[in-house]
């Protein structure tokens, strides 16, 4: 075990880690990086911090390197704190045909922010990603493990009073 950190996982949180560990092969634990990330993520408000990663690479038996590699690549973690809700909206070629630069436009300016910043109260991030793999849908955005599609700015707005009613958060361990 990693020495005392203050991202140490909960009892019910490390057992599922391990449930995950256990799907690979002895020595093949690193090929679980992708959804232990995705946990811890979840469990540090939505972000992966040098000491997150290195408590990660720990669990795993890897160097920190090998965890910031994969962590760095993915659009879906976040290397710097974030709001409570992230809005991800895809911005590849089918949804640009079919109005994402306008839905990324108009939650910009409902939140009055810029893609990349977070909201002063700490409540809303816009990120733009690539392609989210439902294109016949388009334009799309994701929230945590929600996926929103066909957007329209009226739909756009409906959400957004409904996150704000809620205080929608999109940091939920998908694994629970
Ligand atoms: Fe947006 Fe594929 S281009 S989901």
């Amino acid at each position: 075990m990693p020495e005392k950190l203050n991202i140490e996982f909960n009892r019910e949180t490390l057992d599922l880690v391990n449930k995950i560990i256990k799907r690979y092969p002895e020595g093949r634990q690193k090929s679980a990086l992708l959804p232990v990330l995705h946990i811890a993520q979840a469990e540090n408000h939505g972000w992966l911090s040098s000491e997150t990663m290195e408590y990660v690479a720990s669990l795993l038996d890897i160097q920190p390197i090998e965890v910031f590699e994969v962590a760095s690549f993915y659009s879906m973690f976040n290397l710097q704190p974030v709001g409570n809700c992230v809005i991800e909206v895809c911005q590849t070629g089918p949804c640009m045909l079919k109005g994402s630069e306008e839905i990324l436009a108009h939650f910009e300016n409902r939140l009055g922010i810029k893609a990349g910043e977070t909201t002063a109260d700490g409540k809303f991030t816009i990120k733009t990603v690539e392609c989210l793999a439902a294109c016949g849908n388009a334009p799309v955005i994701q929230v945590g493990t929600e996926y929103h599609e066909n957007l329209t700015t009226q739909k756009a707005d409906d959400l957004l009073e409904k996150w704000q009613a809620e205080n929608k958060t999109s940091h939920t361990n998908p694994y629970l």
